[in-house]
C-alpha cells in the first residue's frame, strides 16, 4: 500500500510513521511528503528518508483547487492510495477528499470535539481541564470534524506545564498514529 505523509510542521509524527513503515510495523510505503512551507524542518526529514516530497507555496497558486490539483498530480503519479495529515495546517478540499474518500486520516492533539484547530494543547491547559488526550479521526470539509477513529485520553496534573504536556501527547501520538494506520490498512487488506 503507498500512502503519503501531508505535514507544515517538526515532522515527528512523520518520523514515527516513517519509522514504524521501515521497520514492518504498518503494510505500506510512504512514498511522498507533501509540504506547504518551504522552510519546515520535516523536508530533511524527508530528504534523509530518500522520500519525495512535494513543496508548494500557496500563494504562487491561484486558490486552494489549482495547488490541490497539482497534489493530487502528484500523488496519482506515484499511485497514492492513503492520505496521513500529520501536522498539516490547511483544510482539505474537494480536489482530494473526492478522490481519496475516507482514505485521509488526520491526528489531532486533544479529544475532539473539544478544541478543535490551531492550538489545541494550549487552549485545553489554559481551560484547566484534567483530561485531554489525542485524537484521529477521517477528514471532512470541516475543521477538525470528522468522523473519530480511536481516541487516547491523557491526565493533566498539578505538575504539568504546557511543555511537559506536550511531551506527553507528541509520546502518545507518535505510538498511536502508526497503531491506527496499522489497523485500518489490515482491515482494508481483508476485504
Ligand atoms: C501534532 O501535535 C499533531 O497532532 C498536530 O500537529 C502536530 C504536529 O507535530 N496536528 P509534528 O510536526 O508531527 O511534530
Amino acid at each position: 500500500i503507498k500512502a503519503a505523509v501531508f505535514a507544515s510542521g517538526t515532522g515527528s509524527n512523520f518520523d514515527a510513521i516513517v519509522k514504524a513503515s521501515e521497520a514492518g510495523g504498518i503494510p505500506c510505503d510512504i512514498q511522498l511528503l507533501v509540504c506547504d512551507r518551504k522552510d519546515a524542518v520535516v523536508i530533511t526529514k524527508a530528504e534523509q528518508k530518500n522520500i519525495d516530497t512535494f513543496v508548494f507555496s500557496p500563494k504562487e497558486f491561484d486558490g486552494k483547487d489549482a495547488y490541490e490539483r497539482q497534489i493530487l498530480l502528484e500523488c496519482r503519479e506515484r499511485g497514492i492510495e492513503w492520505v496521513f495529515l500529520a501536522g498539516y495546517m490547511r483544510l482539505i478540499g474537494p480536489v482530494l477528499l473526492e478522490p481519496f474518500k475516507n482514505r485521509i486520516i488526520n491526528i489531532h492533539p486533544s479529544l475532539l470535539p473539544a478544541f478543535p484547530g490551531k492550538d489545541a494543547i494550549g487552549q485545553a491547559f489554559e481551560k484547566q481541564v484534567k483530561v485531554t488526550g489525542v485524537t484521529i479521526h477521517y477528514i471532512d470539509d470541516g475543521m477538525d470534524t470528522g468522523p473519530i477513529i480511536e481516541q487516547e485520553a491523557i491526565r493533566i496534573t498539578a505538575k504539568d506545564t504546557k511543555e511537559t504536556l506536550q511531551q506527553k501527547i507528541q509520546a502518545v501520538e507518535h505510538s498511536l498514529y502508526p497503531k491506527v494506520i496499522q489497523s485500518l490498512l489490515v482491515e482494508e487488506e481483508v476485504h
